[in-house]
């Protein structure tokens, strides 16, 4: 039965992928800071209006960057949501800061402003705020707190890629951006990711940061005749074949966002007489936000009943996902970090979220199977 679910989530292919990779094998030196590379920074820099895109190998190495990069270290500490991948964590974990978890508002699963304003401590230097489901946070609010506690704001927007606040690009708003090309997302390459630097000030140490801690990309550029080491570095720029990959996926940016925000739009109204019935909640996407139909999240009223659809849809023939334990509730984020206040919202709500089908292709029934199933289910509230 298995072999025939529709799965939850199946990479996006443009086609012109194993053209790009055999390109990048002609072209046979297939290290980092080939034309691949610099198309897709160049693709990146042009979407999001960063001043610098720098390929990394993923989110969590662009999140490590971001972390050298702000200077953090012992006795200081870390302000992001509860709800998110450890990787929001440990990247400043790493550097010897503790993370603060707080909680997340219900209606979207982002960082509450005012949970995070509550835990600034002297020792604060920076927040994270992370856009679920490609749903930004509120970076108005977020983005005055960091101003006015002169914090670095640094955003995890490893799944936001063609989502935008108040016309913003997600990734471009804080002092850095971070963005994932795992193979979950809406655009890959298996692995890899991209750290967005926003203040031109930190463009330098940055492409130091990034090259072993060498002033290569200063070589490349023909600046000098031979490069140095001349401070800290991670080897973070993947090869040319992970940017070939890379930029036939990035070229597709606009039709991809606007297939999964299709679905998106179907399955909302496919299940709006069971929001209105009360018998699940869909998450919220906030006006001033254009979402990028990274996921689609359904919250029911409790955890057996969560359990209960889940069962009913694979019956169905649909796969679907939970997502992410809480961090403070982690045996890891007990040892090093802590959680300031009781985020309820963090604490609970994970156990009672159900992702649908989320991919370039999902069949058009869908949403009204989901519809149908989950009326059943549920009373038999059916659209
Ligand atoms: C919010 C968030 N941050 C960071 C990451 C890490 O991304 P990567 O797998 O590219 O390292 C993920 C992965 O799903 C994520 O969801």
């Amino acid at each position: 039965m298995t072999t025939d679910l529709i799965p939850f989530h199946r990479p996006f292919m443009s086609g012109n992928e194993a053209r790009y990779l055999q390109h990048a094998l002609d072209a046979a030196t297939l290290c980092a800071g080939g034309a691949f590379t610099a198309r897709c920074e160049a693709l990146l820099v042009a979407h999001t209006g960063a001043q610098r895109a720098l390929l990394t190998h993923s989110c969590t190495n662009a999140l490590e960057l971001a972390a050298v990069l702000s200077g953090v270290g012992p006795g200081d500490e870390v302000i992001l949501p509860s709800f998110t991948f450890t990787s929001t964590a440990t990247a400043f974990a790493l550097r010897g800061a503790t993370p603060v978890f707080v909680d997340v508002e219900p209606a979207t699963l982002n960082i509450d402003p005012a949970a995070a304003a509550a835990a600034i401590t002297p020792r604060t230097r920076a927040l994270v705020p992370v856009h679920y489901a490609g749903t930004s946070c509120d970076m108005t609010a977020l983005q005055q707190l960091a101003d006015q506690h002169r914090l670095w704001l640094i955003e995890d927007a490893a799944q936001a890629i063609g989502a935008s606040y108040k016309g913003q690009p997600l990734g471009s708003m804080g002092r850095l951006g971070t963005l994932s090309f795992h193979a979950t997302k809406n655009l890959g390459c298996g692995e890899g990711g991209a750290l967005l630097i926003n203040d031109p000030d930190l463009v330098e140490r940055a492409e130091i940061l990034h090259d072993k801690g060498t002033t290569r990309a200063q070589f490349r550029a023909g600046r000098i005749r031979q490069y140095d080491w001349v401070d800290l570095g991670l080897s973070a720029p993947p090869s040319e074949l992970q940017a070939a990959h890379l930029l036939a996926q990035l070229e597709q940016l606009a039709t991809v966002t606007q297939q999964r925000r299709l679905l998106w739009q179907a399955y909302q109204q496919a299940l709006a007489p069971l929001v209105q019935a009360g018998l699940l909640q869909t998450l919220h996407v906030p006006v001033d936000c254009t979402h990028n139909g990274h996921i689609f999240g359904l919250l029911f009223a409790d955890g057996g009943q969560r359990d209960r659809a889940q069962a009913a849809l694979a019956a169905a023939g649909l796969q679907t996902a939970l997502h992410y334990q809480p961090l403070h509730l982690s045996p890891a984020g007990q040892q090093l970090g802590r959680a300031h206040g009781a985020l309820p919202h963090a604490s609970t709500l994970p156990g009672r979220l159900l992702r649908l089908p989320m991919w370039h292709g999902v069949p058009a029934a869908v949403p009204e199977t989901v519809a149908r199933v989950l009326g059943d289910l549920f009373g038999g509230a059916r659209p």
